[in-house]
């Protein structure tokens, strides 16, 4: 792959004003030579951002983000390196050929399409009579004008085929309209359209490529109807790889550094018009691991908003358990009543709602507690027996404070007295430590969150072998050839290696999933597809790839050390020299500043 010259690079930011680049995003003050103003990458209420255009550098002294009109336009975003340039090099008219750089997308064909037939539901939406009664319908549902416009909504019309007639007329293809779902295929072989007589919302990935269609009813003779439909599953368009709305949020969840997640697109949007702009949707099927995955990239904090009622309380439970075992840090918002935030909007008003959300959240343990409480008859003595019983194994691995919290508000609630349950708590820890023998109270849970880093370091660099032997050649110049964090990694490492090694033209050779799949035992290359390839979608660049290597770099360094400490754990002889211990050991990974992949 060919570089883009330092010298064009150069040209292309000396012609950029990064003021005014910046200005478009920020509100800039100026102040002596430089610009001020409100930092975009966190949340701050006095300006520490400063702009510098001589040396075309912006800095935060507050958090510490700082780059030039690359990086910013990355960040802000969601560019590729390339993709950053491209976009520069536009605005300043510069002459720049990037054709041979950019893998050309297969899919940007589908996604042009999608984008023309949402240009038609968007013209259908403003300029016709039906569209005057659907936007009535949701300017009574309190949808805005301006929300309209923001989340791009629009109208599919009444006739059998417009959508279908139009853009063939433009000369797109049937057979890709099909393959989109836009259209249907009658049983007399003529094509016909998916929506009809729906407002349009458009789904879209994380780079704001149109991939999807939903379609909500609004007339009353459609009451019967099923409320949504929805694209199928196509070649852009796996439902449990997409969250709505995560495109028009990055930012929003880049600056408050957490993740509000719905279960549907008007829950989205009225927490918008509560000033909750980080908020998505899982499309009210339940989360998969791969959405979950989806959020990490960019914050490792997340609210949980689904309904107030049954189904949502039961999707929430599972919700927590997919994020626990992403490391990720949950909180729970249970509107009352059943409400959801549509309804709560109508209710309560807007205000009442953005206060709910970022006041009345709740961790995991109250959350839980808030349910063995709920499913409790406190008339039966069995049932308050049953209720202790799992609140303590609730709070016992939790701080002193904390149970001691918890203790008296079950007193409370289960109308016991306080002295009553903690002997009762007492007793419990007692019986169940001498059921565990020694318990493992040094469990490298804390190891595990910190290598969480290297462990997604190395599973990432796989993907860099999949592309080019000359990162395998550069890591194995770099690295003990079979010291990997993890033996599937490992081993995957090894049957990629060979699939290079006996090929004649491996300089050239880029691994496909298929042969991959070849030489992988089942369960490897589940692994792999679980684990490894959802990085596949990123772009994967050199720069990274040395980011990377500099975290292995890191783990390596210090693994020698952490074996020898984890020698002396399982000689140590009690618990509270190997809790020390362990508390050294994970202090060695520790103190690495916190560079880009921190999550
Ligand atoms: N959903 C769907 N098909 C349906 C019903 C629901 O795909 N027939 C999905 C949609 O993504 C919807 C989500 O499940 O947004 C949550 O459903 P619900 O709460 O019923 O819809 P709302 O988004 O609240 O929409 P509305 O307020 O218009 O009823
Ligand atoms: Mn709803």
């Amino acid at each position: 792959m060919a570089k883009i010259s330092e010298q064009k690079i150069n040209e292309i930011l000396s012609k950029t004003d990064i003021v005014d680049l910046i200005g478009e995003k920020v509100t800039l003050q100026k102040k002596g030579k430089g610009y001020f103003g409100l930092c975009p990458f966190h949340n701050e209420k006095t300006p520490s951002f400063s702009v510098e255009p001589e040396r075309k550098i912006y800095n935060c002294f507050s958090c510490g983000e700082k780059g030039n009109a690359i990086t910013f336009l990355q960040k802000t975003s969601n560019l590729s390196f390339v993709e950053a340039i491209e976009d520069l090099a536009d605005r300043a008219n510069v002459e720049i050929d990037l054709s041979n750089m950019k893998k050309v997308n297969p899919l940007s064909r589908l996604y042009n399409i999608n984008e023309e037939a949402l240009n038609f539901y968007k013209l259908y939406l403003s300029n016709t009579k039906p569209g005057t009664v659907a936007k009535k319908y949701l300017e009574d549902r309190g949808i805005s004008n301006e929300i309209i416009q923001s989340f791009e909504f629009g109208l599919a019309p009444a006739e059998f085929e417009l959508l279908t007639k139009t853009l063939t007329s433009h000369g797109i293809l049937v057979s890709d309209l099909y393959d989109l779902g836009l259209s249907k295929q009658s049983k007399k072989e003529t094509f016909y359209d998916l929506f009809r007589e729906r407002i349009i919302i458009p789904i879209k990935d994380e780079k704001g490529n149109t991939v999807a269609f939903s379609g909500r009813t609004y007339l009353d003779k459609d009451k019967d109807s099923p409320k949504y439909i929805n694209s199928p599953q196509t070649k852009v368009f796996t439902k449990s790889n997409i969250l709505y709305n995560l495109h028009n949020a990055l930012n929003a969840i880049r600056m408050n550094n957490r993740v509000v997640l719905f279960e549907g697109y008007m829950d989205v949007i009225a927490a918008h018009r509560a000033g909750i702009k980080e908020s998505v949707a899982s499309m009210g099927t339940s989360l998969t691991k791969e959405q979950v995955k989806l959020m990490k990239k960019y914050t490792n904090n997340v609210v949980i908003c689904y309904d107030g009622d049954k189904p949502g309380i039961e999707a929430t439970e599972r919700a927590i358990t997919l994020f626990a075992n992403e490391n990720m840090q949950v909180l729970i918002v249970n509107l009352e009543d059943g409400l959801d935030p549509d309804d709560y909007i109508t209710k309560y008003g807007v205000e009442k709602l953005a206060n709910f959300i970022n006041d009345k959240s709740i961790d995991i343990v109250k959350f839980k507690y808030n349910m063995q409480l709920k499913s409790t008859d406190l008339k039966q003595m069995l049932d308050i027996e049953r209720l202790k019983k799992n609140v303590f194994d609730l709070i016992k691995n939790t701080s002193h404070t904390n149970v001691d919290i918890y203790l008296q508000l079950l007193a409370q609630d289960a109308h016991l007295s306080d002295v009553s349950v903690r002997q009762d708590y007492e007793q419990y820890t007692r019986r169940s430590q001498n059921q565990t023998g020694r318990k493992r109270i040094y469990q490298p849970m804390n190891r595990l969150h910190i290598t969480d880093k290297f462990i997604n370091a190395e599973r990432c660099i796989l993907n860099y072998f999949m592309e080019g032997y000359r990162y395998v050649e550069d890591f194995n110049a770099n690295f003990d050839v079979l010291f990997f964090i993890s033996e599937e990694v490992r081993d995957i490492k090894i049957a990629v290696e060979d699939l290079y090694i006996y090929d004649e033209e491996k300089e050239s050779k880029v691994i496909t999933l298929e042969e991959l799949q070849s030489v992988l035992s089942d369960d490897e290359y589940r692994y792999y597809l679980n684990e490894v390839k959802y990085t596949k979608n990123i772009d994967l660049r050199d720069d990274e790839y040395m980011d990377f290597k500099e975290v292995l770099h890191y783990y390596f360094d210090n693994e020698i050390q952490i074996r020898q400490i984890e020698k002396e754990i399982a000689l140590a002889s009690s618990s509270d020299v190997k809790i020390a211990l362990a508390i050294k050991r994970d202090s060695v990974l520790r103190p690495q500043k916190g560079g880009k992949h921190n999550g």
